[in-house]
């Protein structure tokens, strides 16, 4: 399998090749192509549906230059009228680029920019829309936030939906297909759902239970984690990748329902994505590894050191605040990572062979190769064994968590 992500891969590049949202799909083209009564469209929903997709979509088709602003660009008034007031002026770009239609603006996560303090920028942006001749779309997840009514006010409002589900497994299959791996229809349907008619992640789902398999199978997705409806992981990566500060970034994760282990799995996943400088990702992946180190010392109760993880979690993702660029996150760990254990599972192996070792006065190799696959098989069933096993090792609550989850 090659190493492109299927998000990007299979990122439609036509209109018709958006799925779902019909109608607001074609909402959205009428506005682009008659006659605009407003100069700019509010595009808004949940994440990962096909908003930024669709406007790149649109371009193609009807032959427009995207030119695009996003949340490091336009945090300020300054900032804003110098990058976008020539776009949308009438010497505009359109001078070099006589094969178009022109040029459109897209202004993408607008609700990023204005949730974290906005010096100005709301108040320039609507002069932009005022004053412009080309059409500008911006998208948004959520358009409650106060911050964002004097935009709402003069932008034609167009909103999103997730993504019913029988459509997402029908465009599951067709990947399927063109990477030649053959899917039980089940497997494809518990993906979607589980999804909530989020297509990113359900993309991202498939190519993380399709690694290294030449058929996909029902069996290998039942005991796929249920995603969480409240600050997922995507929100959660979304949200630290994009703070301002790593004090910023520590409030998201303050705020996530995710572990820890995924999380730092997660964002040690991500980081190549964020961070093109090399210097810069060496800093974060030094500030990730001092993260590993507290969470591994945590197994032995002290969560008093949980306060250290986060710090240093929150600054591996914002070494260069600003300099964000939205990007297609990869979600969950990739299998690869999951099999490198993070420290915290190793410095919990080594207590439970140690205990093993003691008790059965075998070293902690041995340990470790003859007795814990027996173990973990006892413990995934249940039984009264288990749990006088547990007292008679005199293993705590994560050790024996551990045993019944992995395999
Ligand atoms: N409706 C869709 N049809 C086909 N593919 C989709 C659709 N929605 C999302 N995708 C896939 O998911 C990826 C992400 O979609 P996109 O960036 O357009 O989402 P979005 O709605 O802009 O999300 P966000 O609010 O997080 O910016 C795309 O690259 C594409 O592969
Ligand atoms: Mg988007």
């Amino acid at each position: 399998m090659d190493n492109l992500m299927w998000v990007e891969k299979y990122r439609p590049k036509t209109v018709a090749e958006v799925i779902g949202n019909e109608d607001a799909k074609a909402s959205f083209t009428n506005w682009l192509i008659k006659k605009r009564r407003e100069k700019a469209v509010l595009l808004y929903g949940p994440a990962g549906i096909g908003k930024s997709t669709l406007v790149y979509a649109a371009a193609h088709d009807f032959k427009y230059n995207v030119v695009e602003m996003n949340a490091s660009d336009i945090r300020t008034r300054k900032a804003i009228m110098k990058m976008a007031a020539p776009a949308v002026s009438l010497s505009s770009l359109d001078e070099f680029s006589f094969e178009t239609k022109g040029n459109l603006l897209l202004l993408d996560e607008v609700d990023g920019i204005f949730g974290q303090q906005d010096r100005g920028g709301v108040g320039a942006i609507v002069k932009i829309i005022q004053n412009s001749r080309i059409p500008i779309i911006l998208t948004a997840n959520n358009i409650e936030i106060q911050k964002l009514r004097p935009l709402k006010k003069i932008c034609h409002l167009i909103r999103f939906r997730r993504v019913r589900i029988p459509l997402i497994v029908a465009f599951l299959r067709r990947i399927c297909q063109a990477e030649n791996i053959p899917a039980e229809k089940e497997a494809l349907e518990i993906l979607a759902q589980n999804s909530l008619g989020d297509v990113r992640s359900a993309i991202n789902d498939l190519q993380t239970f399709c690694e290294s398999r030449k058929i996909l199978r029902k069996d290998d997705v039942q005991f796929i984690p249920l995603r969480n409806r409240g600050f997922n992981i995507y929100d959660t990566l979304k949200g630290m990748f994009s703070a301002n500060s790593s004090v910023e970034a520590m409030k998201i994760l303050n705020n996530s329902l995710i572990d820890y282990d995924t999380l730092l799995l997660s964002i040690h996943d991500n980081l190549p994505l964020h961070y093109k400088n090399p210097e810069k990702l060496a800093i974060a992946y030094e500030a990730l590894s001092k993260a590993d180190v507290f969470r591994g010392r945590i197994q032995n109760e002290e969560w008093r050191l949980l306060k250290y993880v986060f710090e240093f979690l929150s600054q591996s993702t914002t070494i260069a605040p600003g300099e964000f660029q939205p990007f297609n996150f990869i979600f969950p760990p990739t299998k690869r990572y999951l099999l490198m254990r993070t420290s915290a599972e190793r410095t919990l192996l080594k207590t439970i062979c140690t205990r093993i070792g003691a008790k059965c006065h075998v070293s902690q190799k041995t340990a470790n190769s003859e007795y814990l696959p027996f173990l973990k098989i006892i413990f995934r069933k249940k039984s009264d064994q288990a749990s006088q096993l547990a007292k008679w090792l005199r293993l705590d609550n994560s050790s024996i968590n551990y045993l019944k989850k992995t395999n």
